[in-house]
């Protein structure tokens, strides 16, 4: 039980990764509360972990809206009394995410999905900051990518309709700079703030192309994609007591792809 009596922030709480991490915030004896802009998609997800509601609160929360996110932080102040940790996660997008080519470029898609994936995070992490500041103690935990960490292998993509689009690296690249950036300016105000650059994750509900997979299992080291549970164990320990003195890292979890 290692977040015994702690109150954790998930946004996007009712996506792929975010339920899991929801159900191990529980399992690990922490209180979850899921904030997701799908009302709909949250309160299932809350009922399909927690039955009765005793470990966790749903709030509907857009990371862009900066009157929604203080308004969500009253709302949990009122409910707990407290906050221990932020976990950066949702997946705002754009209709035409994932499709910027490089050489055709949509520059207002790009700016859009820049302001709604990079800006939503610091954002976020800015107002849950101020909150924590004040309280004395906090922790954020930002969802990264390997492609904020390496550069894609393009190869990999061949003869499928996928992409490694521009946009997603520089989002995630610019996360990880923010983690480091935010570390060191709340230096000594009891917020540490660190990240986790996860591989790929093998989504269920919509396969990814078998020959996708087979390429991108010969650039790993066991499994090749991976399992949202995969991710649980570095996140517990970055919202544990347990990595009191990690501040600014970049975790990264991708069985050995960037190798
Ligand atoms: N799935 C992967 O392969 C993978 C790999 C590495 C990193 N990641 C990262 O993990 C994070 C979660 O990804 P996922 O695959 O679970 O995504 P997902 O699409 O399954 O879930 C995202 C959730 O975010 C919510 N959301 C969308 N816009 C929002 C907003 N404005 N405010 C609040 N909530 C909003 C959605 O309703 C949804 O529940 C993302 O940062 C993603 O880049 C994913």
């Amino acid at each position: 039980m290692l977040l015994q009596n702690k109150v954790i922030v998930i946004t996007g709480g009712a996506g792929l990764i975010g339920r899991s991490i929801s159900q191990a915030i529980i399992q690990q004896g922490g209180t979850v509360v899921i904030a997701d802009i799908s009302e709909e998609l949250g309160l299932k997800v809350q009922t399909e972990i927690d039955p009765t509601r005793s470990r966790s609160l749903f709030v509907t929360m857009d990371i862009t809206s900066q009157a929604n996110i203080t308004q969500t932080i009253e709302k949990i102040h009122q409910h707990y009394g407290r906050i221990d940790a932020l976990v950066n996660n949702a997946y705002p997008r754009t209709k035409n995410w994932g499709k910027n080519n490089f050489y055709h470029f949509d520059f207002e898609d790009f700016c859009e999905n820049m302001r709604l994936q990079l800006g939503g995070y610091v954002l976020t992490s800015q107002q849950f900051a101020l909150y924590f500041k004040n309280q004395g103690f906090g922790n954020i935990v930002s969802m990264s990518s390997i492609m904020g960490v390496y550069a894609p292998k393009f190869e990999n993509y061949e003869g499928t309709d996928m992409d490694s689009v521009i946009d997603y690296s520089i989002i995630k690249a610019g996360i990880n700079h923010m983690t480091r950036w935010m570390a060191k300016y709340l230096a000594n105000t009891g917020i540490r703030v660190n990240a986790i650059a996860p591989g790929g994750i093998y989504n269920q509900a919509h396969p990814q192309p078998q020959s996708f997979l087979e390429k991108y299992r010969k650039c790993c080291t066991s499994k090749g994609m991976m399992n949202p549970d995969d991710l649980n164990g570095t996140l517990i320990y970055l919202l544990s007591d347990m990595s009191a003195c990690v501040n600014g890292q970049i975790l990264v979890v991708d069985d050995g792809w960037g190798l």
